[in-house]
C-alpha cells in the first residue's frame, strides 16, 4: 500500500463579497494560490484548497443600502460575480463558500463559545453613536460629522479626509447619519471584548520559530506586542448572531476567517463525508498556507492564531503566511470610481485566461508592488508566450510530423548534456513553486524554453534532414526537443493550465495532465512511436493597435469620469461698477443666540451684535451648522439689506456664505470688532 500522501490546506483570502474583483486582487492573494496548489497536487500532495466569499460587516451593508438593494441581494449579486471571474480565470478551488451558508453559523459561535469557557471574553458597556431616527446604532463608516482636531465638517466615521488624523466616532463634533444626515446621540451599548492580550506569550513563541518573509514577521510581531481586548461584537442584524445577546452580530473580522473551517465543513458536506474536514483542520501532519495581501498580515498571523489557539478541538495554526504586495494598473492603483480599470468582459473577449495568469504571474508582487500595464502585457504575449514557448512546441511538432510521420522517434545515443540541463531547470522550478516564487517560476519556465530552442537551432535537424545517412542524428534530435516540450507542458501547467493541457494533447497523450505526477512525468520519456496528434497554434500575436487602443481606452474612462465628477461652478454675473459695489455696506457681526426655526430643516434665527445695534437674521445655512456651532463666530453681514419676512419672521440682514454645489462655509472675521466696515 501507498504511504499516505502529505495533506496541505491551502487557502486563498476571502474576498469581500462588495464588489467585482479585478487583477489586482488577483495578483496578490489569489493566483500564487491557485499555481502553488496546482503544483502541489502534481507533486502529489493531497490538497485542498479552498476560498469563499466575505460576506458580511458594515462595508457590505453600507454599499447595499447606497445601492438601494438588501444586504442579502448585495452579496448574492458578488458572490455570483467573483466565483464567475475566477471561474473564467481557470481557478483550481476545491471549493468556493461563503459566509452566509447556513453552517457557518453555528462554527462561529462555537469558536466563541470556547473561547468565552476559556475566560478569554469580557463584556462591557461604552457610549456608542445611536439614531433616534433610524432607531439604531450606527458604525463608524455610516457617520459623518465635524473633525475634531481640523473642523472639517464632512469629516468620515474613523478618519478626517482633510487632515488625516484617526479617532473614534464618539470623538467627532456634530456626528449625523451618512445616509440620512439625522443627528446622533450617545447612547450606551455592550460589547464583548475578546482578550487577545491573553495570547501574548503563547503567540510570540509561535511565531519565532517562523521563516516567514522578514515583513510579516516583522508587522506580527509589532501587532503582538501592542496586543489588547478588542471588540468582537457590533449592533447589527447583517451578521453571525452573538448567543444571548439579541441585537448583535460577530464583528466580520471575528467571522470572516473562521469562514475557512466552515468552508472545509461545507465542503466535506458536499462530498458526504461531513467528518473529512477534520482530516485537514485538525491533523497535526497538515500543513496550513494562508495566501493574503500585505493588509491582511495581521489578522492571519496574530488575531486569528489566537482564535485558533483558544479553541477545544487541536486546530491547526498557520504554517505558511506567503503575504503579497499590492499590484497596479499602469502606475496607479486600480480604481472603480475612477475609471481606472480593465473591462474584464472586454478583455476576456480578446484574450485568454492563460495569458493573463501568465502576465500576472511573471510579474507578481512578491517582494515591491508591482503592475499591469499594457505594454509588459503584449511583451509577456508575444516574446514570451509566443515567441519563446508557442514557437519551439509549433516548430518541433511540424517538423516532426513532416519528418517522422507524426511518431516519436527513437533515442539512440544518450545526449547528456541537455538531459542535465533540463532536470536543474525542472528542479528550479519545484523549488520556485513550493517556495511561492512565481515570477522565479515563471523565468525557468522560459529559460526552459530558450534552451529547448538553442538545442534545436544547434542541431539543425532541417540540416540534417537532407542527408539519410544521418537519419538517427535526426531522430535523437528531434525525440530530445520532444522531451523538452513534455518538460515545458509540465512546468507551465501551474500557470497557464489551458495552454498546458493542450500541449500534452498535442503530444499524444489522452489523460489529464494535471492528474498526472511532477516527478514521474519530469523523469520518464514520451514513449517511442507515441502518436503526436495535429500541432495548434497555442497563442496569437498582440498587435500593437489594440494595444494603443486599450491605453488610449483607459485615458479616456479616467477622462469622462472626471467630467461626470467636476463641480458645477455658478455662472458669472454681469459686471457691474464699483459705484454700485460700493452701496453695499457690509459689516461684522458677532452671533450671540442661535436657534433652528421650527418646521424649516434649512433655516437658523440668529441673534447678532453689529456693535451700534443687536439684529434678528433668518439664514439658510441649518444643513452645515448646528446652531451652538455658531454661537461666538463673527460672520459678515450685508448690514443695508430691506428687511424681508421668512417663516413669520423678520430677517434684518444677511450672512455671506461661500458655498460650492452642496457645501457651504462662512466667512469668519477673527480679530476685529463688531461693526467693522468691510469692503
Ligand atoms: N475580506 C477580506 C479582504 O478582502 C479578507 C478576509 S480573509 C479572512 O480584505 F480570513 F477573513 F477570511
Ligand atoms: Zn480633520
Amino acid at each position: 500500500m501507498k504511504p499516505e500522501a502529505e495533506k496541505i490546506l491551502i487557502t486563498s483570502a476571502l474576498p469581500y463579497a462588495n464588489g467585482p474583483l479585478h487583477f489586482g486582487h488577483i495578483a496578490g492573494a489569489y493566483l500564487p494560490g491557485d499555481c502553488y496548489a496546482r503544483f502541489q497536487r502534481l507533486m502529489g500532495k493531497d490538497v485542498l484548497y479552498l476560498c469563499g466569499s466575505d460576506e458580511h460587516g458594515v462595508a457590505i451593508t453600507l454599499s447595499a443600502e447606497m445601492a438601494k438593494r438588501s444586504p442579502k441581494e448585495h452579496v448574492d449579486l458578488f458572490h455570483q460575480t467573483n466565483k464567475n471571474f475566477f471561474e473564467q480565470l481557470e481557478f483550481s478551488f476545491d471549493h468556493y463558500s461563503r459566509t452566509t451558508w447556513p453552517g457557518h453559523i453555528p462554527t462561529t459561535q462555537e469558536f466563541y463559545r470556547a473561547l468565552d469557557e476559556k475566560g478569554m471574553i469580557d463584556e462591557k458597556t461604552e457610549d456608542h453613536l445611536y439614531s433616534e431616527q433610524e432607531k439604531r446604532f450606527l458604525a463608524d463608516r455610516y457617520v459623518v460629522g465635524t473633525c475634531p482636531k481640523c473642523g472639517y465638517d464632512q469629516a468620515r466615521g474613523d478618519e478626517c479626509q482633510r487632515c488625516a488624523s484617526s479617532y473614534e466616532a464618539t470623538d467627532l463634533k456634530n456626528p449625523r447619519s451618512k445616509l440620512t444626515g439625522s443627528p446622533l446621540v450617545l447612547k450606551p451599548s455592550n460589547h464583548l471584548y475578546l482578550r487577545f492580550d491573553k495570547f501574548k506569550e503563547k503567540l510570540s513563541s509561535w511565531i519565532k520559530g517562523k521563516k516567514w518573509k522578514d515583513n510579516v514577521v516583522h508587522f506580527a510581531m509589532q501587532y503582538i506586542n501592542d496586543l489588547k481586548p478588542r471588540a468582537i461584537t457590533r449592533d447589527s442584524s447583517w451578521g453571525v448572531e452573538v448567543p444571548n445577546h439579541p441585537g448583535k452580530v460577530f464583528y466580520v473580522w471575528f467571522d470572516a476567517p473562521i469562514g475557512y473551517v466552515s468552508a472545509a465543513k461545507e465542503w466535506a458536506e458536499k462530498l458526504g463525508s461531513p467528518d473529512r474536514w477534520k482530516d485537514y483542520w485538525l491533523n497535526p501532519n497538515c500543513k496550513l498556507v494562508h495566501f493574503i495581501g500585505k493588509d491582511n498580515i495581521p489578522f492571519h498571523a496574530v488575531f486569528f492564531p489566537a482564535m485558533l489557539m483558544g479553541q477545544d478541538l487541536p486546530y491547526k495554526l498557520p504554517d505558511e503566511v506567503p503575504a503579497n504586495e499590492f499590484y497596479m494598473l499602469e502606475g496607479r492603483q486600480f480604481s472603480k470610481s475612477e475609471g481606472w480599470t480593465i473591462d474584464l468582459e472586454d478583455f476576456f473577449t480578446r484574450y485568454t485566461p492563460d495569458q493573463a495568469r501568465y502576465a500576472i504571474a511573471a510579474n507578481a508582487p512578491e517582494t515591491s508592488d508591482s503592475e499591469f500595464s499594457w505594454k509588459d502585457f503584449q511583451m509577456r504575449c508575444n516574446s514570451e508566450l509566443l515567441g519563446k514557448l508557442g514557437n519551439f512546441v509549433n516548430r518541433v511538432l511540424v517538423f516532426a510530423k513532416q519528418h517522422c510521420n507524426s511518431q516519436v522517434p527513437k533515442i539512440s545515443h544518450v545526449d547528456e548534456a541537455f538531459e542535465k540541463q533540463m532536470s536543474e531547470l525542472v528542479e528550479q522550478a519545484a523549488q520556485s513553486y513550493d517556495q511561492f516564487h512565481l515570477r522565479k517560476a515563471s523565468q525557468t519556465l522560459m529559460e526552459l524554453c530558450q534552451a529547448g530552442n538553442g538545442y534545436f537551432d544547434a542541431k539543425k535537424p532541417w540540416v540534417l534532414a537532407k542527408d539519410p545517412s544521418r537519419r538517427s542524428e535526426l531522430d535523437n534530435t528531434i525525440a530530445y526537443s520532444i522531451q523538452c516540450i513534455k518538460n515545458i507542458a509540465l512546468l507551465s501547467s501551474p500557470i497557464i493550465p489551458d495552454s498546458a493541457q493542450k500541449i500534452w494533447h498535442m503530444l499524444g497523450y489522452s489523460s489529464e495532465l494535471a492528474k498526472g505526477n511532477w516527478n514521474e512525468i519530469s523523469k520518464s520519456f514520451v514513449p517511442v512511436g507515441q502518436k503526436l496528434n495535429e500541432p495548434v497554434i497555442l497563442f496569437r500575436k498582440v498587435e500593437d493597435e489594440e494595444i494603443l487602443l486599450q491605453v488610449q481606452k483607459l485615458g479616456e474612462k479616467l477622462k469622462e469620469v472626471k467630467e461626470v465628477t467636476t463641480t458645477t461652478y455658478q455662472p458669472l454675473k454681469d459686471p457691474i461698477t464699483f459705484e454700485t459695489f460700493e452701496k453695499i455696506d457690509l459689516r461684522v457681526a458677532q452671533v450671540l443666540e442661535a436657534v433652528k426655526v421650527p418646521k424649516s430643516k434649512k433655516l437658523l434665527k440668529l441673534l447678532v451684535d453689529v456693535g451700534f445695534e443687536k439684529r434678528t437674521i433668518v439664514s439658510g445655512i441649518a444643513l452645515s451648522y448646528e446652531p451652538e456651532q455658531l454661537v461666538g463666530k463673527k460672520v459678515v453681514i450685508v448690514a443695508n439689506l430691506a428687511p424681508a419676512t421668512i417663516m413669520g419672521i423678520e430677517s434684518q440682514g444677511m450672512i455671506l456664505a461661500a458655498s460650492l454645489e452642496k457645501s457651504l462655509e462662512l466667512p469668519q472675521i477673527q480679530n476685529l470688532a463688531p461693526g467693522s466696515s468691510v469692503s
